[in-house]
């Protein structure tokens, strides 16, 4: 039974995976109200808040699935990239229990465990029968967009990301300058529902062929000027047309690039994980493609999407068997390691 932690960012989540792969138990706990009266992340309120929930958590994994830790036979943690000081507090968990009950200890990168998330399963979900190795994923949240080629368990090839914001900051950033909180993603999702997609004009970035990397700073300013001077009552009684427009032109880049990369590759398995792949514009349009393309789609359940433990676990299991624990000892980096994956 492996332990798994998170605490890259604002979410603290623990999780026992299984020696075959099986979520035995995943406990998750979002900072969203700490850090909304501030309009963004506050990394010193999200450290303290992982301090304060991570203990709690183990407790509930361990007791819900009738656990000790003397059952614990290994120890994976995110130790790579996210805020530091939240990377931290997970990472010196992890070392003090693995120290303690003398298992091996694992670090991860974060963005692995989003790429192997469509592979979870638990007593309630499978993979879509058929998906494999090799795939391609867009990880997709407030903190990365990155596309990669998944050709097995430790093979990623980084075939795009973002030059510039993740489509989540892009999704928070246009929700602020519409007066609705942090995070606003879900909420232009909601809002977007019967609104005019071509109402609003907003750029798509970096569409010259070929170009698989993405960019999403120019839609904020764009956003920016067109609200400029208007009053929070115009804003809201265009607030639909907007929303649709604004979620359209990023859903439109990040399958318009998912195109062009099958086009090059090929490949017939996708998954779209991270926090934005709850998005409902974009989950439909995955599976219209799919449907016109003939592909096989695997689109994990939202506790698998947004950051979880479980699939910090099922990496980290895929390297204590086979041995290759990477390099010791773990530490946090904000930063991802240049051996974590190979760009095209
Ligand atoms: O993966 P996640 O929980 O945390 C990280 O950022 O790593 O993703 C959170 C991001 C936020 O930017 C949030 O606004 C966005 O995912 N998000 C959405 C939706 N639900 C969450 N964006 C668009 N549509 C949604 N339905
Ligand atoms: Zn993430």
């Amino acid at each position: 039974m492996i332990l798994a932690i998170e605490s890259s960012c604002d979410d603290t989540s623990v999780a026992l995976i299984d020696s075959q792969g099986f979520v035995c138990a995943l406990s998750s706990r979002n900072q969203d109200v700490k850090h909304s009266p501030f309009g963004g992340i506050v990394p010193e309120v999200a450290s303290r808040q992982h301090t304060e929930v991570l203990m709690p958590l183990l407790n509930q994994v361990l007791n819900e699935s009738n656990t000790e830790l003397k059952n614990l036979t290994g120890i994976a943690v995110t130790a790579r990239p996210g805020l530091i000081g939240s990377l931290l507090v997970g990472v010196v968990a992890a070392k003090t229990l693995s120290l303690a009950l003398e298992i091996p200890l694992v670090g991860v990168n974060h963005i692995e465990g989003h790429l192997l998330a469509p592979l979870l399963k638990d007593e309630t979900h499978q993979p879509t029968v058929g998906f494999g190795f090799p795939y391609m994923a867009l990880a997709v949240s407030g903190g990365h967009t990155h596309l990669f080629e998944v050709l097995g368990v430790g093979r990623y090839r980084l075939i795009g990301h973002t030059v510039d914001d993740a489509a989540g900051e892009a999704f928070d950033k246009f929700a602020k300058l519409l007066g609705l909180g942090f995070p606003g993603g879900h909420l232009i999702d909601k809002f977007s529902n019967g609104g005019d997609t071509q109402k609003y004009a907003f750029p798509r970035a970096k569409m010259e062929a070929d170009d698989l990397d993405f960019s999403f700073s120019g839609l904020k300013s764009s956003a920016a000027r067109l609200l400029n001077g208007w009053s929070q009552e115009k804003i809201d009684s265009e607030r639909r047309d907007l929303c649709a427009s604004f979620q359209e032109a990023i859903v439109e880049v990040l399958i318009e690039k998912m195109l062009r990369a099958h086009k090059k590759l090929k490949l017939k398995n996708w998954t779209v994980t991270g926090g934005v792949s709850a998005n409902s514009r974009l989950r439909a349009r995955v599976f219209e493609v799919a449907e016109e393309l003939n592909l096989t789609i695997s689109l994990p359940p939202l506790r698998y999407c947004t950051d979880n433990a479980a699939m910090i676990g099922l990496a980290g299991l895929y390297r204590l068997d086979s041995g290759n624990l990477g390099p010791q000892p773990v530490t946090a980096s904000s930063r991802a390691m240049p051996e974590d994956w190979v760009k095209a």
